[in-house]
């Protein structure tokens, strides 16, 4: 069945409502649309655990910075809506700028810290975009649970932090990283490569691999390891780093020293595009 597309919040406030009078527990995968496996496997998530999967597809200007891609993201909008129906979307929200953002906007959520280190020193305003987006796609849904990609790690626990410190009646699910065969993490900003540079690309997930061994085999010095990452992207031609970090996955500072759940996180450019990936390790007691 087609799924209800509604590009107004009261479209979407009817169809919950109508789910709830049905006692549908109700899920939401926040989106910017361009949708490929990775965004399957959260509809999926979805579909499994809650009644009423409403999918939203917002390419949120407020998230780019001045110099980003906002004009050329891409917006396969017809492309989205097949994979949607295929999947069993119950509800597709898919607003105009104007409708999440309309004159005298004035709003705006910080989560002060973890906006400003890794992906957010780079990308400047960024996460306040984001978490003021997800809160209003929370409020105007009002979902039971919210599902997100562990391809955009520093993003969960802003929304995760930002649930917490705000009472937000949500429930946040950490979806897997979704790979391609030869383990470049699906992105909707991967068709910007060309062959060579689609190539390059594969050099983040091969580096975070090996840290994720070295980690397994014991290894607990950050400094090296963080060294490790910087040393593998800077000697992969047509690659420039942003940042290769090692950080607590709680507080994401840096350790020197792992213990507990360690993020390893790299940004990179290949070409103009910038891509990410992370590895996520839980680490056992013990080790060097
Ligand atoms: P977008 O980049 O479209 O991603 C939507 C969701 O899909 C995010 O939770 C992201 O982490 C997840 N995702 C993307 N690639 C993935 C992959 N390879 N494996 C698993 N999950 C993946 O993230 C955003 O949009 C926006 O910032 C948004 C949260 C919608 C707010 O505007």
């Amino acid at each position: 069945m087609k799924p209800i597309t509604t590009v107004i919040v009261e479209g979407v406030r009817q169809a919950v409502a109508d789910a709830r009078q049905r006692r549908l527990s109700v899920g939401l995968v926040p989106t910017m649309g361009a949708l490929h496996a990775g965004h399957t496997s959260l509809i999926r998530a979805a579909r499994a655990e809650t009644g009423f999967v409403v999918v939203s597809i917002f390419v949120n200007p407020t998230q780019f910075g001045p110099k980003e891609d906002l004009t050329r993201y891409p917006r396969p909008l017809a492309d989205d809506l097949r994979l949607c129906s295929a999947e069993g979307v119950d509800l597709v929200f898919n607003p105009e700028p104007a409708t999440i953002y309309p004159a005298g906007f004035r709003t705006s959520v910080e989560v002060t810290g973890f906006q400003d280190v890794m992906c957010g020193a780079s990308r400047l305003g960024h996460f306040r975009g984001v978490a003021t987006v997800v809160l209003k796609l929370f409020n105007i849904v009002a979902p039971d649970v919210a599902y997100f990609g562990m391809k955009d790690a520093q993003q969960v626990r802003v929304i995760e932090q930002m649930v917490a410190d705000l009472n937000v009646p949500v429930q946040i699910r950490r979806c897997p990283i979704v790979r391609e065969a030869d383990g470049l993490a699906l992105s909707s900003r991967n068709v910007y490569l060309d062959p060579e540079q689609r190539r390059q690309a594969t050099a983040l997930s091969r580096a975070l691999a090996e840290v994720r061994q070295r980690i397994e085999a014991g290894e607990r010095d950050a400094v090296g390891l963080e060294q490790l990452l910087k040393e593998r992207i800077t000697a992969t031609p047509g690659a420039r780093l942003d940042y290769a970090t090692i950080v607590d996955y709680d507080t994401l500072e840096r350790v020197n020293k792992l213990h507990g759940t360690v993020l390893a996180a790299l940004a990179v450019y290949v070409g103009t595009t910038r891509l990410i990936d992370n590895v996520l390790v839980t680490l056992a007691e013990g080790g060097r």
